[in-house]
């Protein structure tokens, strides 16, 4: 069965130490995990579709039933400025549960050079005065088409696999990868799984378009640091540039 119902979230459910939120249809997964008062540390937000879903750099989020729309809600006694590594142990758990993609840097989950996956990581100070971070990730699961402005640039699963897959499947695996690097990163930050990413990151290597305050520059990506910052070479000077700063393209096309 392709469809995703509460039914089929019960493995999920008994996995996770937070509870599960479901949504045939709701505005946001991340607005419902951030505005909602005593979520438990560790619970799901999962929709079958959102109507107004949020995308990075204040873009919106295509949401249609098809697609995994999801967000893990966290309490991490991280200091508020690694939280930004927070979205690049999101990226390696992704790319691990999606079979063949990689990770152009610092979180967009691609197969075939196409963006099948978006992470919004989201923060607040809860009432307890703890900090609430709201990991919300899109995937493109079992979409057959895209809007024309999106289809030279997105893909899904379906689309590159031609196999139509259980999303709640595909959900568990997210959870159990996320849940494993995140307690990972909360014992000893991103070093222990920088190599994992870098593994997987079809950025390194690459040249790429940095923009920085609306200015663009040409520059060559050499690495990704154990705290989960990207190191370029602009001419005979290298740089470390932190993800919460910068966007990136890439020359050729979208990667
Ligand atoms: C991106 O622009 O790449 C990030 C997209 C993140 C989309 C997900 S879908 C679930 C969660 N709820 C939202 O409103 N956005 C995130």
């Amino acid at each position: 069965m392709i469809a995703t119902n509460r039914e089929e979230l019960k493995r999920v459910e008994d996995k996770i130490k937070g509870r599960l939120y479901w949504f045939e249809e709701t505005d946001s997964t991340n607005k419902q995990a951030l505005e909602r008062e005593n979520v438990p540390d560790r619970s799901v937000f999962i929709a079958k579709k959102q109507n107004a879903g949020r995308g990075r750099l204040g873009r919106s989020w295509v949401s249609e039933d098809g697609g995994i729309y999801m967000t893990i809600y966290i309490m991490p006694k991280t200091k508020a400025q690694d939280i930004s590594a927070i979205t690049l142990v999101a990226g390696a758990a992704l790319s691990e549960a999606i079979e063949n993609s990689k990770i152009k840097w610092p979180n967009d989950i691609i197969l075939n050079d196409k963006k099948v996956s978006g992470i919004l990581v989201q923060s607040k100070i809860s009432n307890s005065g703890e900090m609430a971070v709201a990991v919300g990730m899109g995937i493109n699961v079992n979409t057959e088409a895209f809007p024309r402005e999106l289809s030279d640039k997105a893909t899904s699963i379906y689309k590159e696999s031609g196999k139509k897959i259980k999303r709640a499947e595909l959900i568990e695996s997210v959870c159990d990868k996320f849940f494993k690097a995140y307690d990972s990163f909360e014992r000893k930050g991103f070093s222990e799984l920088s190599e994992s990413y870098k593994k997987r990151s079809a950025t390194i290597g690459k040249e790429i378009l940095i923009i920085k305050d609306g200015e663009s520059k040409r520059a060559t990506a050499l690495d990704i640091t154990e705290r989960g910052e990207l190191k370029v070479r602009y001419g005979d000077k290298e740089e470390i540039l932190n993800s919460g700063e910068v966007s990136v393209r890439g020359i050729m096309g979208y990667v």
